[in-house]
């Protein structure tokens, strides 16, 4: 082949796993009901997320206080290692561990803007609650930066080769990249809330 494809950027996607709604449902519930108890994330939110709830900064461990997300990620944590072996990582004597987990609820028309994930590996999302319609996940060309006079590509262009890719958010599904990876969530077109919950690995 007389084209490579070399520094590739992975992301991976896939169902949370097997005879996962119930937790599912037990997840939105307990989303739903952090909401309602958490003042200070409410608060932090009205401030830092106009139009939506974020524990990021207030129940941002919700692996160590909730059951129900210690299940989680528990079943994430799989995942987290198909993907790590996917990117060829040596972690010999060292473990991928979560080390933070929060909720996001969107209203309709929210967005999050471009952003990373300092002090951290691997980042990810898993979907909770996803109306029909409701925002994708966006990443950007960690390269875009460099691109100077580079022409546009084609309107058709693989998707390999796009500046932009939108994972669509579809509730059951895991998302994992890499934390240095920028993303967005353009505004949420749903007529309800998205509910999803983000996350971060470290292997130090
Ligand atoms: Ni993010």
């Amino acid at each position: 082949m007389a084209v490579q494809s070399l520094f590739p950027t992975l992301v991976y996607a896939a169902p949370l796993g097997r005879s996962a709604a119930a937790l599912n449902r037990a997840l939105l519930r307990e989303c739903l009901q952090l909401r309602h108890d958490d003042r200070a994330g409410r608060s932090w939110s009205a401030r830092n997320y106009p139009g939506g709830y974020t524990s990021y900064s207030s129940q941002c461990r919700m692996q160590q206080v909730s059951p129900t997300f210690a299940a989680l990620a528990r079943r994430l944590d799989g995942h987290v290692r198909r993907f790590a072996r996917a990117l060829d990582f040596d972690l010999r004597g060292r473990r991928l561990a979560m080390t933070d987990c929060w909720v996001n609820i969107m209203r309709p028309r929210l967005v999050h803007s471009l952003h990373l994930h300092p002090l951290a590996t691997i980042s990810g999302t898993y979907y909770v609650s996803t109306p029909p319609g409701c925002a994708a996940l966006k990443f950007e060309d960690p390269r875009l930066d460099r691109y100077m006079a580079a022409p546009p590509r084609k309107a058709g262009a693989r998707r390999s080769n796009r500046a932009w890719v939108s994972l669509p958010a579809r509730a059951g599904r895991v998302v994992l990249f890499e934390s240095w990876l920028r993303h967005e969530v353009p505004p949420n077109a749903g007529r309800a809330e998205r509910v999803s919950i983000s996350f971060n690995y470290s292997w130090f």
